[in-house]
């Protein structure tokens, strides 16, 4: 492991990253309200920043969840899944991220891309959302099909339309990218890849055989909270004593610092020490890798954990200004799941995942409930989040079109 900033705010990091725009609001003119909470937000960038929580209407505000579509999620890396998800030629997972809807699939190639599904004929989407194989994509409407790759194959009656060209019709293209066998999307065409930006990641996590690992268990869990409340929760441990008492409280100590190593303007790696050292069975695990429960984290918000002989993977993705989709799976080393009982495995792998998750979702729609209180007014935070900060100062820098 490299040297983690300890408990404090690491410097800002502001410099090009993917997908890169200028300009101060290309996007035409802002209404007061969303120019307030810009201003508001760009003091995150500043190299003192305010150690204060989000304005209350950054989470409620319609304006500034359709600038999130466009310039933190229209660029952003997402994670969507696990390979073993869409490991095999026809495989697909579909699903939308900030609304934008978006299918992955295993070609015959063998090749793993990101599509619109969005038919080319009269926009039905041609795919619905959940996981499945196929060997084409048909759409339900007026049956136009297309091949795995995105390629129109396939539409009847259309020869009379001299200005319709087939060969050129296809399904639009997003990125994707496979890093270590977790599956990130990029609704920018373009993007640069992420894998440089995971580098660090890569170095800290060498003890685990990530490309030889096991989903034992998933989850897609819809919460009626704004993405950044959930966001912003896993960017910090301060909230574990209250939040998750039988859990995660169990194994840290009480006001446990969380370090913060800001690896890129995209990864954010967390540390929390543990009370007692972690041991593993099928993996070699460095002292301080037992003594932390470690996190790296791809802004906006998708997460690996390392505990034990087990790697989590979580994703934020915002499905409408007040709902969120959390998305997640437990990985472990082959020798432990082969020859297992997979149905037990899975639901042992869930025991604290579904326990936290429960508890997460509970609390941060109670808070989204009361955002547009009289008194819902910007809180201090504590020293224990310095993780929140950098999410902001991230998510500051992304808005502002500033990385
Ligand atoms: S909308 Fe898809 S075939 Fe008509
Ligand atoms: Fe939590």
């Amino acid at each position: 492991m490299t040297a983690v900033v300890p408990n404090g705010m690491a410097p800002a990091p502001v410099p090009a990253a993917p997908g890169t725009a200028s300009g101060a609001f290309p996007d035409g003119v802002p209404s007061p309200e969303l120019a307030g909470l810009l201003a508001e937000m760009a003091r995150y960038l500043e190299d003192d920043p305010p150690a204060l929580s989000l304005p209350p209407r950054a989470f409620l505000s319609p304006e500034l969840y359709e600038l999130e579509r466009r310039r933190v999620f229209g660029r952003s890396w997402v994670l969507v899944a696990h390979v073993d998800d869409v490991s095999k030629p026809g495989d697909y997972l579909a699903l939308t991220v900030a609304e934008e809807p978006v299918v992955v699939v295993r070609g015959s190639d063998g090749v793993l891309r990101g599509l619109s599904p969005v038919c080319r004929h009269r926009l039905m989407p041609v795919v619905a959302p959940g996981s499945g194989t196929t060997d084409a994509f048909t759409c339900p409407y007026h049956l136009w099909r297309y091949g795995l790759d995105g390629a129109l194959v396939e539409a009847a009656y259309m020869d009379g339309n001299p200005a319709f060209d087939p060969a050129s019709c296809r399904l639009p293209a997003f990125s994707v990218e496979e890093w270590n066998g977790f599956v990130f999307v990029n609704l920018d065409p373009v993007a640069a890849p992420l894998a440089p930006h995971m580098r660090q990641a890569g170095r800290d996590l060498e003890c685990y055989p990530l490309g030889q690992m096991v989903q034992v268990a998933t989850w897609v869990h819809q919460w009626g909270v704004n993405w950044k409340l959930a966001a912003q929760n896993v960017y910090e441990n301060y909230h574990v004593t209250g939040l998750h008492g039988n859990t995660i409280a169990q194994i840290t100590p009480p006001g446990a610092d969380t370090d913060v190593r800001v690896d890129s303007p995209w990864v954010t790696c967390l540390r929390t020490p543990l009370n007692a050292p972690l041991e593993a069975s099928a993996v070699d695990l460095p002292e301080d890798v037992k003594r932390y429960m470690y996190h790296w984290a791809v802004f906006p918000y998708g997460s690996l954990q390392a505990f034990a002989d087990a790697i989590i993977w979580l994703s934020v993705i915002p499905t409408a200004v007040d709902r969120t989709e959390v998305r997640g799976g437990v990985l472990l080393p082959a020798e432990l799941v082969a020859g297992a009982d997979r149905e037990a495995l899975r639901r042992n792998a869930l025991l604290t995942p579904d326990i936290v998750n429960a508890d997460d979702k509970q609390a941060l729609e109670a808070v989204q409930a009361v955002l547009g209180s009289r008194h819902a007014e910007r809180g201090h935070l504590s020293p224990k989040e310095p993780g929140v900060q950098v999410f902001y100062r991230n998510l500051a820098a992304a808005l502002l079109a500033r990385h």
